[in-house]
């Protein structure tokens, strides 16, 4: 380990004094769980993206857990994914009771492409519910070309935006509108680009849906539209003021107050996020080309989708492991006895052994070329011009041999 820098990790938070005010009010308040600290963060998400309906929640798996269930996705359901993405995109829907449907990616962006979700729908028997594409590492995919894919093929469209809070489409309109999706979710875990600690949210233009979500949060208990009239009401009429009922099993997804105080605080940090995260991502660029036209072969940035404005959550570069003559878990390793964290964006979901036992073998090329070469480096927004030179330079000279 080096000792004159402090470790780089590949992704962490940036918390500031305004934040850590934030949560004190909140702890020095009446409410600790959903309270009106969630109200607020709801009301600047969708001020902040133009969604209609932002709904809080404990995580982004829970806000992908509600966003499938709000459409009503279960047994005899399909859900197209791309293999390229976390667990979660996939396994809210398997829980649910859907079939998942793996579809490649571009091999240099790790995106779901229009081709890739044409293919993978040629092998969704019975057709698709819902195709959930990914924003991966904070570009988005091509929801124009994707969208029209979806729409024809009559599926529901969730999109994945876990990594892609700050961004635009291809439109200009910030990621999380719904203008190109039903439903939209997010992360807020501590090295998503706005954190709360554990956080999710879900927007929708379509108030039903944000309904559904909102019921499934809290165990589907209902305070209105009483079933059972019965037990429901006084003598006098009133609604019994105890009493709720069970729309239908549901979960405690809701965010607490204390989480929620910090993302709107983070929230009205975004615009600098975004603006020093693409800072960072161009000097990484600049600093990668001017490497030897011999290292430079072999480590390269990843590819750019060239649709919308990106908010980089990560900093991906693909190297040629086989060329270089040496081992990623070997570059991994050398990195961090230097001092420097890094990880891989993902192993792609067609190799888990859970699913590759449920729909056997799949052949995607492209995930699997990615899969190969990927290798996320530092980027966070506390870092120093001079970081992002030091780990170029130590991946040089891992290069290098040095
Ligand atoms: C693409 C993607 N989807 C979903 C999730 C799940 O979010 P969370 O960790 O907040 O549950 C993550 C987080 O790692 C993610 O990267």
């Amino acid at each position: 380990m080096n000792s004159d820098h402090p470790f780089l990790p590949y992704g962490r938070q940036s918390i500031d004094d305004a934040d850590v005010d934030a949560v004190a009010a909140v702890l020095r308040s009446d409410w600790l769980t959903t309270g009106p600290a969630v109200d607020e963060l709801e009301a600047a998400f969708a001020t902040a993206t133009g969604a209609p309906h932002a709904v809080c929640c404990a995580n982004g798996t829970a806000a992908l857990h509600m966003a499938y269930h709000a459409l009503g996705i279960g047994p005899g359901d399909n859900v197209v994914v791309p293999s390229v993405t976390f667990l979660a995109t996939a396994s809210t829907a398997h829980l649910l009771g859907a079939g998942i449907v793996f579809a490649d990616v571009d091999p240099d962006t790790a995106l779901m492409t229009a081709d890739t979700l044409e293919t993978a729908l040629g092998r969704a028997e019975g057709g698709a519910a819902a195709v959930a594409p990914v924003h991966l590492a904070g570009q988005m995919a091509d929801m124009d070309a994707i969208g029209a894919v979806a729409r024809r093929a009559g599926a529901s469209i969730v999109e994945d935006a876990c990594h892609a809070i700050g961004g635009r489409d291809g439109a200009g309109r910030p990621v999380g509108s719904t203008a190109t999706g039903d439903l939209m979710t997010f992360s807020l875990h501590p090295v998503k680009t706005i954190a709360a600690g554990e956080g999710g949210i879900v927007t929708t233009a379509d108030e039903a849906l944000a309904e559904r979500m909102r019921l499934f949060r809290n165990h589907g208990m209902s305070r209105t539209d009483f079933t059972a009239t019965d037990q429901a009401f006084a003598a006098d009429g009133d609604a019994n003021p105890w009493y709720y009922e069970m729309t239908e099993p549901a979960l405690n997804y809701r965010l607490s107050d204390i989480h929620a105080a910090l993302a709107a605080s983070q929230l009205a940090r975004l615009p600098d996020f975004v603006e020093r995260r693409r800072a960072l991502v161009a000097r990484y660029d600049a600093a990668l080309a001017s490497l030897p036209a011999h290292v430079s072969a072999v480590v390269r940035p990843s590819g750019r989708s060239g649709y919308g404005a990106p908010s980089w959550h990560l900093y991906v570069v693909l190297i040629d492991f086989e060329t270089l003559g040496r081992e990623r878990a070997e570059v991994m390793n050398a990195l961090r006895s230097r001092g420097i964290g890094s990880q891989v964006h993902y192993l792609p979901l067609h190799r888990q052994p859970f699913f590759r036992q449920c729909y056997g073998a799949v052949d995607l090329p492209g995930a699997d070329a990615w899969y190969a070469r990927a290798l996320s480096l530092p980027l966070f927004v506390d870092m120093q011009d001079a970081d992002v030179d030091r780990v170029v330079e130590t991946l040089h000279d891992i290069c290098e041999g040095r």
